[in-house]
C-alpha cells in the first residue's frame, strides 16, 4: 500500500511528495515537530502535543500555519489515507522557502509536512526483559526544552547506542548528571521507593509521556521528585525506566553494562507501564 503525506496543502503518495531545496528545514533545520501516537485510529494526547507544537513555534518565532481546527483535520485525514489503527503520525512546521540567507525571510509563509505510519507493539522481549542504555557526554545546546528538527546530537547518540547493541542512550551533563535519552525521558526509582526524573527545564524535552506519567504517580499516590540524578545514582537504584510517545513506559534494566537494581525490570515501572497502557486504550484526550 503506497503512503500519502500532506505536503504544501495537498495530499499526495509519499513518492511524489516533494519540499523544495531552499526550505530552510532542510538548508537550516528551521523548524520543529511533532510525534503524535495513534491507538485505534485515534490520535493520543493531541492536546497537550499541539500545546507543545505551539511553545516550540513562538520560541522560534515561527507563525503557525493553521489553527487547531484544521490542523487536527488534516492529521486525521494522513492518518485515515495511510489506514493506521495503531502507529504515529509526524508533523514537521519549517519556517518557510526562500533564498538562503542565515536571518529571518522578510516574506515566507510557514511549511506544513505531515507522513503517518504503522508500528506494531514493542517487542515482547524488550518489555519482559528491560533495555540497555549507554551513557554519553551530552552535546546538545542550551534550548533543548524545544522540539527542534535540529537533530544531530539525537543522531549521532541513538546511533551510538545501536552500535553498542543498546536501545538508547541516555546523555550526561558536565555535572555528571542524566539530561534524557536521545529520544525519551529518564526516569529512576531510588532505594526509599521515590520516582525522579529531572524537572522540565531548558535542558530536556518536557516530554508528554513524563507528564501523563507524573499524573499518574500522583494518582497512585508515589513519592515522587523532580530533579537532576547522576549515573552513580542510577546505578544504584531500584529500577530506571524511560519515557516516549513510542516506546511508553520501557525498563531499563542495564545501564552501560551494569545492571541496574534486580536487572529485571521492577514492580514501579511495571505499574506504571500497566497504567500507562491503560491510558492509550482509553485514547484520552488529556
Ligand atoms: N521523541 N526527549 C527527547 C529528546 C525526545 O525526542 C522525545 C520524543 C522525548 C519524549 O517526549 P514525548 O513523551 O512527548 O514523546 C524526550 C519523539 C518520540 C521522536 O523524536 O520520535
Amino acid at each position: 500500500m503506497s503512503r500519502y503525506a500532506y505536503v504544501a496543502g495537498r495530499y499526495l503518495p509519499q513518492a511524489e511528495a516533494a519540499v523544495p531545496i531552499e526550505d530552510r528545514g532542510y538548508q537550516f533545520a528551521d523548524g520543529v515537530y511533532e510525534v503524535i501516537a495513534v491507538e485505534d485510529g485515534r490520535l493520543i494526547d493531541a492536546g497537550p502535543h499541539l500545546k507543545r507544537l505551539d511553545r516550540s513555534l513562538n520560541e522560534l518565532r515561527i507563525p503557525r500555519p493553521m489553527g487547531d481546527r484544521a490542523l487536527g483535520i488534516v492529521l486525521r485525514r494522513v492518518v485515515a489515507l495511510n489506514r493506521v489503527r495503531r502507529g504515529m503520525v509526524y508533523l514537521q512546521i519549517s519556517r518557510g522557502v526562500a533564498p538562503r540567507d542565515h536571518a529571518f525571510p522578510r516574506e515566507v509563509q510557514p511549511q506544513l509536512v505531515v507522513t503517518a505510519k504503522r508500528l506494531t507493539l514493542q517487542p515482547p522481549h524488550l518489555v519482559e526483559a528491560g533495555v540497555r542504555v549507554v551513557t554519553i557526554p551530552d552535546l546538545r545546546w542550551a534550548r533543548c526544552d524545544i522540539k527542534s528538527i535540529a537533530l544531530l546530537p539525537n543522531v549521532m547518540g541513538k546511533q551510538a547506542a545501536r552500535e553498542a547493541g543498546a536501545y538508547e542512550a541516555w546523555q550526561i551533563d558536565r555535572d555528571g548528571n542524566v539530561t534524557e535519552g536521545t529520544s525519551s525521558n529518564a526516569w529512576i526509582v531510588t532505594a526509599g521507593g521515590s520516582l525522579v526524573t529531572r524537572p522540565a527545564g531548558n535542558e530536556i524535552l518536557n516530554g508528554i509521556t513524563r507528564t501523563v506519567v507524573l499524573e499518574l504517580v500522583r494518582e497512585l499516590g508515589l513519592a515522587f521528585e523532580q530533579r537532576a540524578f547522576s549515573t552513580a545514582e542510577a546505578l544504584a537504584a531500584r529500577e530506571a525506566f524511560l519515557t516516549s510517545t513510542t516506546s511508553h513506559v520501557l525498563a531499563v534494566t542495564r545501564i552501560d553494562d551494569m545492571p541496574v537494581g534486580d536487572g529485571v525490570p521492577g514492580a514501579f515501572t511495571k505499574a506504571l507501564r500497566q497504567r500507562y497502557l491503560a491510558h492509550l486504550a482509553a485514547g484520552s484526550g488529556r
